[in-house]
């Protein structure tokens, strides 16, 4: 798979691990940065990871803040992104394989080196299981995504 990676200046300290990890496993990094732990943005890289994923560039990304919460937010504001910030070793599989994540959050203040490792591995190993429940719970998942972008949450 290429993997879109992503991070801001509080993920940036788990990056070149994990971008390691992705190739270690044999998966393409397209990096969409941050190149340094100058003080950035994190909707910056959100948006590039979900732009890449968007535009078939990737088929995943893994994207990397200091908590995992803002850049996961962020994330899921772009259609067809389904991102989640997974902590433990069952939510990074299981979110693939239940949810059809294709985003992976990790805080990098969260946890350490050694949990991040097992966190991509699981997300890299999974794959959607197309149960018939799981694809009918995406499908509403996905019909919200699309009432949403048709103005049906708007109020009078
Ligand atoms: C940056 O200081 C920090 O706010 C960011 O990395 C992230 O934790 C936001 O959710």
């Amino acid at each position: 798979m290429h993997i879109a990676l992503g991070c801001d200046h509080g993920g940036f300290p788990l990056k070149d691990r994990v971008a390691s990890l992705v190739v270690a496993a044999g998966h393409t990094v397209v990096d969409c940065g941050t190149d340094s732990d100058c003080a950035v943005d994190y909707p910056d890289f959100a948006r590039k990871v979900g732009e890449v994923i968007i535009a078939g560039r990737a088929d995943r990304g893994i994207l990397i803040c200091g908590s995992g919460v803002g850049i996961s937010v962020a994330a899921n504001k772009i259609p067809g992104i389904r991102a989640g910030i997974c902590h433990d070793y069952y939510s990074a599989h299981q979110g693939v394989e239940h949810d059809d994540m294709n985003v992976l959050c990790i805080g990098a203040r969260i946890v350490g080196e050694a949990v991040a490792v097992e966190l991509v591995q699981a997300f890299l190993g999974a794959q959607f299981t197309r149960e018939e429940r799981h694809v009918r719970r995406l499908g509403k998942v996905l019909q919200i995504e699309q009432d949403a972008l048709a103005g049906k949450f708007a109020t009078p």
